[in-house]
């Protein structure tokens, strides 16, 4: 299988920092945030790696991962011109992946402790649809957040809801067929003019075609300093 990795945004949350560089290139203990991302999708038997980001970030990706062949895997760069959202991110994604192939979507600034391996060799048993992957939280309202049918199936999902249904949250990691593409020119810019990929989410959730496993291991979005520094003591001295 193949990923797509979005490493764009602007990172305001991590303000100044980000006045700097791109969040994704912050140092997590020995490596710079990109790093664990590639490494877990590696980790779980995907070499094929394309990483969307910004024009001012680019040079400095290129410098680290160059093709990515020191890091074992192989990767293709686009350029995202203006931010638009996640799944105008994705957008561009759209000549890397055949139709009918499946394929991964990873934010750069999440973190996992365990093997995703499992999860990708499930969702590439599931016959179509999309797999999320859910993990308790103490703040839902900062992230997406499904509710179920009595059957267990998601319903739905809110974004950052002021009044969250559940605990668990909708981690940033998203597994696709190539219908995707075509769901995406469905939806339109929300409130704060971006193309949300929990709206993309919910066209399969709707379509009862969002199938979820629950992660076991520690997780962060490490987009705030409190996470970029739990991420930082979770993870250093685990790697070389
Ligand atoms: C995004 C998604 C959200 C998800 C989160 C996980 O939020 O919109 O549904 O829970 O990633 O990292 P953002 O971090 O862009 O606010």
């Amino acid at each position: 299988m193949k990923a797509v990795i979005l490493a764009g945004g602007t990172g305001t949350r991590l303000m100044p920092l980000t006045s700097l560089m791109n969040k994704h290139m912050l140092p997590v203990g020995k490596h710079p945030m990109i790093f664990y991302g590639i490494n877990s999708l590696k980790k779980a038997g995907i070499q094929d790696i394309l990483l969307v980001t910004g024009r001012h970030a680019l040079g400095m990706f290129a410098q680290y991962l160059g093709s990515g062949s020191s890091f074992g895997v192989s990767i293709t760069y686009r350029v995202q011109e203006e931010a638009g959202g996640i799944a105008d991110a994705l957008q561009l994604a759209r000549p890397f992946i055949a139709e009918g192939e499946k394929f991964v979507v990873l934010l750069g600034d999440n973190l996992f402790e365990e093997e995703l391996r499992p999860y990708v060799e499930s969702y590439a048993l599931q016959p179509g649809g999309a797999m999320v992957l859910l993990k308790q939280v103490n703040d839902p309202e900062r992230y997406g957040i499904p509710s179920f049918h009595s059957s267990g199936i998601i319903e739905r999902i809110d974004e950052k809801p002021k009044e969250p249904k559940s605990d668990l949250c909708v981690t940033g990691i998203y597994m696709y067929d190539s219908h995707v593409f075509k769901l995406i020119e469905q939806i339109t810019p929300s409130g704060r003019g971006e193309l949300e990929i929990t709206d993309l989410n919910n066209i399969y959730a709707k379509a009862g075609l969002l199938t979820y496993r629950k992660l076991t291991g520690w997780w962060t979005d490490a987009g705030t300093f409190e996470s970029l520094q739990e991420a930082a003591s979770q993870l250093s001295g685990k790697y070389e």
